[in-house]
């Protein structure tokens, strides 16, 4: 073999073809050096961006959890301060949840078990209407859905059927089951932890709940679970009114989900509120209780994960920090569904 020779090799084949080389003919020592400099040079070269992303994800990450660690409220103190001494005068106990199929996601059974419901699923038009004092389960398919807008709104249906996402018409479909029927709205990768089905009645506010987000850089409620005492609440109103201002939007989280959502309560209180009407009934269901940060879950992409780990955390959580024990926990939302608005529905 010819100096010339593994000089080709030791270009074409860097570290791998060039080390083989050495053993073979040990005399070539300069190369050796030669090889092993080029060798370290772009290992290094790869090495650091990596170091320093890896530093500054360490240090974004312990910053984010030292603050939300700090910032955090004692969850039992919310859920005391939360907690009213009765439940909801007329409370329309109808679950609801939106699947491709009937089948019950282990999330969705906690529900079922917790508020002992029966039937635990009637569909669309055969729902019982009016408060009863029994939990039932409603199930809504993109088929029911469709016929609720047909028979009960029509002025939404054009904007209904132009949506160009079928996640927006899964969205849009949970504000008027709500407006209709009233009840809680939870999605299938929500479970329920309350100790018991009073306790969590107790927390059902009058008017409209909505879930407080984790992601504040983001939005301030999601619409991943939703609860209106009664039916027919103005609040859905001005949802839907929002939804055909921006039926032709592409964009999901503005047209018809969380930044929506933000809107329109920005606007009932503009109407209902800020005037002399005393209406102040759609509130916060607080994070700390509902929706803590589902941390360590890996389950998922790592660019999720980076997002949901990395920089919600580096932005102030207002307390919706992590909770190992599950004290004092109500709802848990386990899946990637408030990341990604999965809701195993495409
Ligand atoms: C709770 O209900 C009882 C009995 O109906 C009533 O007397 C009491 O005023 C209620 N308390 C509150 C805080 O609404
Ligand atoms: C609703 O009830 C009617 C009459 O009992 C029945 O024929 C129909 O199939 C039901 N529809 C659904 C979607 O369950
Ligand atoms: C809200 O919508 C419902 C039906 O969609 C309607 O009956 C009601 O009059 C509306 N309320 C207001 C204040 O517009």
């Amino acid at each position: 073999m010819t100096g010339f020779d593994m000089n080709l090799r030791q270009r074409n084949f860097r570290g791998v073809a060039s080390r083989a080389n050495m053993k073979l003919s040990s005399g070539f020592t300069y190369r050796n050096e030669v090889v092993q400099s080029r060798f370290g040079r772009s290992w290094k070269f790869f090495m650091k961006p990596f170091v320093a992303i890896a530093s500054i994800t360490i240090a974004v990450l312990g910053f984010g959890t030292i603050y939300s660690n700090v910032t955090s409220r004692d969850p039992c103190q919310v859920l005391a301060e939360s907690i009213s001494v009765n439940v909801s005068e007329n409370l329309h106990r109808l679950f609801h949840f939106q699947s491709k199929t009937r089948d019950l996601t282990h999330e969705t059974k906690t529900w079922v078990k917790l508020l002992a419901m029966s039937p635990v699923s009637q569909e669309f038009p055969n729902i019982s209407t009016g408060s009863s004092t029994t939990w039932t389960g409603v199930y809504w398919s993109d088929i029911s859905c469709r016929k609720l807008v047909e028979d009960h709104f029509p002025a939404f249906l054009q904007t209904y059927h132009s949506f160009p996402h079928t996640i927006q018409r899964v969205d849009s479909c949970r504000y008027l089951v709500l407006s209709m029927y009233g009840g809680v709205y939870a999605d299938t990768d929500i479970s329920i932890h309350a100790s018991s089905v009073n306790e969590f009645e107790r927390l059902i506010p009058d008017g409209v709940g909505l879930v407080e987000s984790p992601y504040r850089y983001n939005e301030i409620w999601q619409n991943s679970l939703m609860t209106a005492s009664s039916p027919g609440h103005v609040f859905w109103n001005i949802t839907i009114e929002i939804m055909i201002e921006r039926g032709t939007d592409r964009n999901v989280l503005s047209s018809t989900g969380p930044k929506m959502i933000g809107d329109a309560v920005e606007r009932f209180r503009y109407r209902y509120v800020n005037g002399n009407n005393e209406i102040n009934d759609v509130r916060t269901l607080p994070c700390e209780l509902f929706q803590r940060l589902p941390l360590g879950e890996w389950d998922t992409t790592f660019l999720n994960v980076l997002g949901r780990e990395v920089l919600a955390r580096a932005v102030p959580m207002q307390g919706c920090g992590r909770y190992g024990d599950g004290k004092c926990e109500i709802t848990r939302h386990v899946g990637k569904a408030s990341w990604t608005n999965d809701a195993g529905i495409k």
